[in-house]
């Protein structure tokens, strides 16, 4: 339980937290929801991507990273950090190919889920029409690179959980990409298996099982049923109350 003494201004609310925790977890326990990408609250946070940023006494910080302090004002929801949001994701849009409407994805996508929260129209900026392999090489697996949003999830997720380090980035920016630690480069030379939760837990279509595409049919998906902010802070606290009580 948080520490009742110990609490922070986060836009009009007062915060309570824990020692150790950040502004974003302290945050989504009080139902208080920050957009974010790169990081899922069920592994550690990295702060890469940017969305979650925040306003601490003046100065932008990563919420996924920054701990929370007594008495600091937080800002989270300023126009300008909203519009700096949109255009981080709009960013992101153009960087790949993200044909929604053709995504096998659609509705369990969570870039295509913060356009929706954050009220994105288009994609605002020239798209940039990437060409990145397809590696369809693994019976169970598949890894579509032109839908990877370089969060580095998979990268972590395979080293600290899996134990394996099947995944790295390489590359610099726009050329930037995910390749698989296997001889070949492929990911059937590679020791991945259907149940990574590296590829368990890809947020976008980049990496995908197989054969499971249409196992929930488009509008019963979990984005289809709940808005992001919704969804992602009844699970936050549905994994709080499980670990703490
Ligand atoms: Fe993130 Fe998925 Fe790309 Fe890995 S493949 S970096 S999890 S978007
Ligand atoms: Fe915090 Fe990406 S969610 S930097």
């Amino acid at each position: 339980m948080p520490d009742s003494k110990k609490t922070f201004q986060l836009d009009d609310r007062e915060v309570p937290f824990r020692e150790g925790q950040t502004i974003f977890d302290a945050a989504m326990a009080a139902g208080i929801f920050i957009p974010h990408l790169c990081h899922n609250p069920d592994f550690e946070p990295h702060s890469s991507c940017r969305l979650c940023t925040v306003i601490v006494n003046g100065r932008p910080f990563a919420s996924c990273t920054q701990p929370a302090v007594a008495g600091q004002m937080v800002q989270s929801n300023t126009p300008e950090l909203r519009d700096m949001r949109r255009m981080l994701t709009q960013m992101l849009f153009v960087e790949g190919n993200h044909n929604c409407p053709g995504c096998i994805k659609s509705g369990h996508c969570r870039l295509q889920a913060t356009a929706y929260e954050l009220g994105i129209p288009d994609n605002h900026y020239q798209q940039f029409f990437p060409l990145r392999e397809v590696d369809a090489s693994h019976p169970g697996i598949i890894l579509d690179r032109d839908r990877c949003i370089l969060c580095g999830l998979c990268v972590r997720i395979s080293r600290s959980v899996d134990k394996k380090n099947v995944f790295a980035m390489t590359g610099r920016g726009i050329d930037t990409t995910i390749v698989v630690d296997s001889p070949s480069g492929l990911l059937v030379d590679s020791t991945v298996s259907v149940d990574d939760q590296a590829v368990l837990n890809c947020p976008v279509g980049a990496l995908m099982l197989k054969r499971m595409a249409f196992d929930v049919p488009f509008g019963d998906r979990t984005y289809d049923q709940a808005l992001y902010s919704e969804d992602s802070v009844a699970r936050f606290q549905a994994t709080e109350a499980n670990r703490h009580g």
